[in-house]
């Protein structure tokens, strides 16, 4: 029998667990052409949600066109219009009326088209050569406000975050100045580069300030899981208790990404009476030491008052980092030690701050825990 759970990738259907609520107000974003921000901590599950909500669409015959552009590791204006050219594919199954629709909205510019090696599919670029990228853009653009005339557009840019980062002058100003004049076309920018993503949208000076609904995306709650653990288990005959899954779930702290990953470990255990405690703690460790070579090299990276500052996390929660006796049991010497090391973890994206500081990552948590004896 299939194993319904995954965690390298996106999920969507079966292996999709809940997020109702999300699901409904981002269709009432989409319908009402509203922008959206959808931001989170990594793997929390945006690229999912946009992917079930496309489905969502689909299956309720809305009419509405979706395109979900990928910018992760485009590092250029020429990658963004390359991807969302590449995207365009998905609006429409027949290829070459794809083509035909693209090709009547534009003027200067000539195409290339290119099979995808592993997918089969076809889809089309534009040729760079000749004409400069604002033209391109610009024509690009074009095309997205023509077909929305028609037919109402929701598009997602994926890890928005990485066009902070092009050098071209004023890409995010002249992309802003399209964008809003398409008011038939509903704007997914997702990113998990929370400060990053937040400030681009939230800072007077920026280009996309207020330009799109903020929608912190959060955990699952537990009460999601339970009956979606034990439907899929169901199909294996295997019934495990609200008390279990309460207990995965807690030991992953509700982190969508973790819960899968254990989950498909547990899926693949071979079934003796129940799941004792002992086969718990066994997949448990099991997926902690497969990532112990990552983590033991993260670890040689730090600093020594890196390494005492997430000690003195772990030991105290996150919270209360200043006072005399936490700094004493790890040995740092000043709070301004602590500050420092603070902003560096939280540069590297290894701790965060919420209410508390927190280690983002649970199995590297796990990991320190254990590494540390704590
Ligand atoms: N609704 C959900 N139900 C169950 N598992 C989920 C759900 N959403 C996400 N996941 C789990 O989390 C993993 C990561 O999901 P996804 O790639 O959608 O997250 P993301 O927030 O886009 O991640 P990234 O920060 O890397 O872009 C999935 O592979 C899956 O294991
Ligand atoms: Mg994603």
């Amino acid at each position: 029998m299939r194993n319904p759970f995954a965690y390298s990738n996106y999920v969507t259907g079966e292996s999709f667990c809940n997020r109702k609520k999300e699901l409904s107000e981002l269709i009432r974003y989409i319908r009402g052409s509203q922008n959206v921000l959808l931001y989170s901590h990594r793997r929390y599950g945006k690229s999912s949600l946009i992917r079930q909500v496309f489905r969502e669409i689909k299956k309720k015959n809305l009419n509405i066109g979706a395109i979900h552009v990928e910018l992760y590791g485009t590092i250029s204006e020429k990658d963004f219009i390359t991807r969302t050219f590449q995207a365009l594919s998905q609006l429409e199954s027949n290829f070459e009326r794809l083509l035909k629709s693209v090709s009547k909205s534009l003027s200067n510019i000539k195409l290339n088209l290119s099979i995808d090696p592993t997918t089969g599919g076809a889809s089309v670029s534009p040729s760079f050569e000749a004409v400069n990228e604002k033209t391109i853009l610009e024509e690009l653009m074009n095309i997205l406000s023509k077909y929305s005339q028609k037919r109402k557009l929701v598009i997602a840019f994926d890890e928005f975050q990485e066009v902070a980062s092009y050098t071209e002058d004023g890409f995010e100003r002249r992309l802003r100045s399209f964008i809003q004049q398409h008011s038939n076309i509903c704007y997914i920018f997702s990113g998990s580069q929370q400060h990053l993503i937040t400030e681009m949208f939230n800072s007077t000076n920026r280009a996309f300030y207020k330009l799109a609904e903020s929608f912190p995306l959060d955990k699952i709650e537990t009460k999601e899981y339970v009956p979606w653990v034990q439907k899929l288990f169901s199909r294996k005959n295997v019934h495990l208790s609200v008390e279990l899954i309460e207990d995965i779930v807690a030991r992953f702290e509700n982190h969508p990404m973790y819960i899968q990953n254990f989950l498909f470990h547990l899926w693949e255990e071979p079934r003796k009476k129940g799941f004792p405690p002992e086969i718990i703690n066994n997949v448990e460790n099991a997926i902690i030491e497969k990532r112990s070579l990552e983590h033991t090299v993260l670890w040689e990276t730090l600093s020594i008052n890196q390494k005492k500052t997430l000690k003195l996390i772990l030991l105290n929660n996150g919270s209360n980092l200043f006072n005399a006796d936490s700094l004493k049991s790890v040995n740092l010497k000043t709070g301004s030690l602590v500050t420092k090391a603070l902003s560096s973890l939280i540069r590297k994206e290894i701790i965060v701050k919420d209410k508390s500081y927190l280690i983002q990552d649970v199995l590297f948590k796990k990991w320190l825990g254990k590494t540390l004896s704590l």
